[in-house]
Formats: C-alpha cells, structure tokens, sequence
C-alpha cells in the first residue's frame, strides 16, 4: 500500500504531500496517523525550517475528512476517532511555520486543515467550501472556530450554512488565502517563499510566531503586552545580537537558532 503521506525535503523545508488521489486526498484514519509521525519527527529535526502542506494529484488538495468512515458510526466510535492530539490542533500550535499549498479541492476538513496552517497559497483553479451542511453534519475540525477569525462571522456563517464552493479569486478577497497563482507557478513560488522563510532565525520565528497566534485567543491590551515581553525576550538570544552586529556590518547574518 503506497504511503498515505510522502514527506520530500528541499533545502530547509519538509513537505509533506497527501497521497490519497484516487480520493481526492481525502482525510481518513492513516492520514492522520502520517501527518502526526511526520509532524512529529519534523519538530525535533533541526535541519527543517518550515513545513509545507499540498494534496497529491492535480485536482485535490484535500477534498475533506473520508465520508466512508461516517458510515453506520456511533457518536462514542465517531468521539473515539477524534480523540486528542488532533492534527488540526498539532498544526495550528506547531512551533515551526506551516504553508498550505492548495492545488485543487480544499473542502471541509481540508479547509479547515488550511485554516489551522499558518499562511495559505492556492492555485487560481482551487476551489473552497464547507459542505458538511449537505452530509447532515457541521465542521468538526474547527471550521466554525479558526475560520470567523480568519474570514469573519459572516462569511463563515455563508460556507457553513450554505454548503458553497468558491473559488480562489473570491478566498483571497475574504482572505482565506493569501496569494495565488496559475497551477504551473504553485509549488515553485511556494517553495520560494518556504526558502525566504526558512532562511531566518528558527529561534526567532518560533516566537513570532508565538505572538501573532496569541492575537486568536488574547484582548488587543493583553496580546500587545504579551508581544512586548516577547519582543524584550529576543533580546537574550544570540540571534538579536548576530542579527543586529550583520546590520550594521553590512553583510549577511549567520542564524544559530540560539
Ligand atoms: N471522502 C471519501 N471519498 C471521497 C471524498 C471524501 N470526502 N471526496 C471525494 N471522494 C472520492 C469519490 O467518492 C470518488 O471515489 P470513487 O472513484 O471510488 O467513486 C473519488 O474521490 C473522486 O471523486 P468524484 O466525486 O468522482 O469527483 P468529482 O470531480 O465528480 O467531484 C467533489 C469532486 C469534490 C465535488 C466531490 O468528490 C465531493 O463533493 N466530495 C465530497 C466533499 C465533501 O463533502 N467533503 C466534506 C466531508 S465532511
């Protein structure tokens, strides 16, 4: 049986490729134990920088949780499969960053994996929803939860309850994603960008990273000190140091991730 999640190194980024395409990607059990190995090895691996997330095929990134295993369950199995670690949350708390390269469906529990990501690129050709509604279900990967951040009340309130694809033109106007391009650019410019990122201090994207999610669950007064005790707490790191002395020598700065 082929590996339902490929892990490829290039450079200092992991990618990590859903491998259902028959399937369309969709999530089921052995996805989810992958990408928990996988995430898992790359947290401590300290040669990767950054992580990027893509379906495999041309069609799909992940056209949502695998209906088939809905069939005949009981809420207590159904509590079972969804027990805690989940792979939304272990994505959304990673300490490295995580990029969803979206090239085709981006459905239900992969919009919400999406979601859980820290930044979004899509192919002009993907295409989003929340469909669950037409299943006789809701999200249950925190679609209701991460996404009314992400794209507000509203326009969630419009996937959940209507079911309705979009495309991504309309996702990066309600800033679902956050660039796009044609399908044959997606994975180069996302590498690209994967590499710019993963070019800085590991140390000081961990905490920056740190900071900005704490503006999902914090009051602005709350978050904006938080941010500044952050901010001081670089200040102990090598890094600060290196990153400030290469400024002012004019060259570039060489990160120990300390
Ligand atoms: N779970 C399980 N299987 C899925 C799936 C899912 N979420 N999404 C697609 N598939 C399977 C199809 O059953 C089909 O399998 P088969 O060839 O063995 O019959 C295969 O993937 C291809 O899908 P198909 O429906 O034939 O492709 P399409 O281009 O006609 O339609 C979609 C694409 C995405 C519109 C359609 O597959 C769909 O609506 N999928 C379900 C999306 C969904 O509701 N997600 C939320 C789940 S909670």
């Amino acid at each position: 049986m082929a590996d339902a999640v490929l892990r490829e190194d290039v450079g200092r980024t992991a990618v990590l490729t859903i491998n259902r395409p028959d399937k369309l990607n969709a999530l089921n059990e052995q996805v989810r134990v992958d990408m928990m190995e996988h995430l898992g090895a790359i947290e401590t691996d300290d040669s990767i920088g950054v992580v990027v997330i893509t379906g495999a095929g041309e069609k799909s990134f992940i056209a949502g949780a695998d209906i088939g295993e809905f069939e005949g369950r009981s809420p207590f199995d159904q509590r079972d499969a969804m027990a805690s670690p989940r792979v939304f949350d272990v994505m959304s708390n990673f300490p490295k960053p995580v990029i969803a390269m979206i090239n085709g469906f981006c459905l239900g529990g992969g919009c919400e994996l999406a979601s859980s990501c820290d930044i979004r690129v899509a192919s002009e050709k993907a295409r989003f929803g929340q469909p669950e509604i037409n299943l006789g279900l809701i999200p249950g990967g925190g679609g209701t939860q991460r996404l009314p951040r992400l794209i507000g009340l509203g326009q969630t309130m419009r996937l959940v309850l209507s079911g309705d694809m979009i495309g991504a033109d309309e996702a990066a106007r309600i800033g679902l994603v956050e660039m796009t391009f044609p399908p044959e650019e997606l994975r180069e410019k996302t590498l690209e960008l994967a590499d710019r990122i993963g070019s800085k201090s590991p140390l000081t994207l961990k905490v920056a990273k740190q900071a900005v999610r704490a503006a999902w669950t914090t009051s602005v007064d709350d978050g904006v000190n938080y941010e500044r005790d952050l901010f001081c707490l670089c200040f102990s790191s090598e890094d600060k140091e290196e990153g400030v002395a290469a400024f002012l020598g004019k060259r570039k700065a060489q990160w120990k991730g300390r």
